[in-house]
């Protein structure tokens, strides 16, 4: 670390630092980085939070991080989530940034954290530090005019009520960063993420996520259910919103469930999972993080 940069340990966020964050990160939208984040501007100790501040006291930098458990067949791994990354603009390219980072992930580190995952538009600033683009998303843009809807079916937006069976169905995935009840009444309540589900006969089997705060509009960037559903899930929900389009990113190991796509003449692309770097730990291969996850 840069002996001349100080950096402080904040154990909550409070109105400045989102109102320093809004500023940096949030220019383009009314919505709060606190409300599409929520589980990084939460007051539990998962999460790690560094700042430094001016000779005023103002906060000029800050990056924070998750801690949550991956599981993948069984095994359980530490992983932390990195967002929040910004530095005032009057304070950049003094290694200020690269100091706070240092610093969290040597807190994470310690925390026993062994795999630190992040997403950026920037990947040369995290590169020296480790992060390499790692892991596979795949991804169809599906125009809603190819689709149509199983007859048994119905898609429609979720109610509470569905909420646990959601729940069940993503904690069937083999691999995936564990939530609790309470994570997930955060998550499905950020502005702007639209949560639907598909019924047959009279069960909910299969879900789908559209959008995150100002983030992934457009896309189902998180379902779950039988491979079987994904064609009439994203017919469903195309049929109950606007988009002329609708980009389905899928896990690894669904491309099976791509397959009817294919048969339309649709490209599948892959794209990368974000950027990884392992603390304690070989980068595991199947890693991949659902939506939701996203900081
Ligand atoms: C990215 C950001 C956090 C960097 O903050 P900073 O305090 O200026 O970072 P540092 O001074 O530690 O920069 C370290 C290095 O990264 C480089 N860097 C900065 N932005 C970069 C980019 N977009 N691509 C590649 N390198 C970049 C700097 O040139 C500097 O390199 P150098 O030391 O060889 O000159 C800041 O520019 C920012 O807040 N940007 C807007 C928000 C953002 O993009 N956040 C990251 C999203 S995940």
């Amino acid at each position: 670390m840069n002996a001349r940069i100080h950096t402080e340990r904040l154990a909550t966020s409070d109105e400045d630092l989102v109102h320093f964050l809004d500023g940096v990160l949030r220019e383009d939208t009314t919505t709060s980085i606190a409300e599409d984040s929520p589980l990084l501007f939460g007051t539990g100790d998962d999460v790690a939070r560094r700042i430094v501040r001016d000779d005023a006291g103002n906060v000029v930098s800050h990056a924070a991080a998750r801690i949550a458990v991956w599981r993948s067949a069984g095994v359980e791994r530490t992983l932390a989530t990195i967002g929040a990354v910004a530095t005032a603009t009057t304070h950049r390219n003094r290694g200020i940034a690269t100091a706070v980072l240092h610093d969290l992930i040597d807190d994470l580190k310690q925390r026993g954290v062994e795999i630190a995952v992040l997403w950026s538009d920037v990947p040369g600033f995290y590169e020296p530090m480790g992060f390499t683009r790692t892991g596979v998303e795949l991804l169809v843009e599906v125009p809603r005019r190819l689709h149509g809807v199983a007859k048994s079916t119905l898609v429609r937006p979720m109610e509470p009520d569905d909420l646990n069976v959601i729940a069940e169905i993503h904690a069937g995935e083999p691999h995936l960063l564990v939530r609790s009840a309470s994570d997930w009444k955060r998550l499905v309540g950020i502005p702007r993420c639209d949560v639907y589900v598909l019924e047959a006969f009279g069960q909910v089997e299969a879900y789908g996520v559209v959008g995150k705060g100002h983030d992934l509009g457009g896309c189902l960037h998180e379902w779950g259910g039988p491979s079987r559903h994904l064609p009439s899930l994203v017919g469903g929900i195309t049929a109950l919103r606007r988009e002329s389009a609708l980009w389905v990113m899928s896990a690894p190991w669904r491309r099976e469930a791509l397959a009817p796509f294919t048969a339309m003449g649709l490209e599948i692309r892959e794209g990368v999972l974000g950027m990884v770097k392992a603390l304690h730990a070989e980068i595991p291969k199947n890693l991949y993080l659902f939506g939701l996850d996203s900081n």
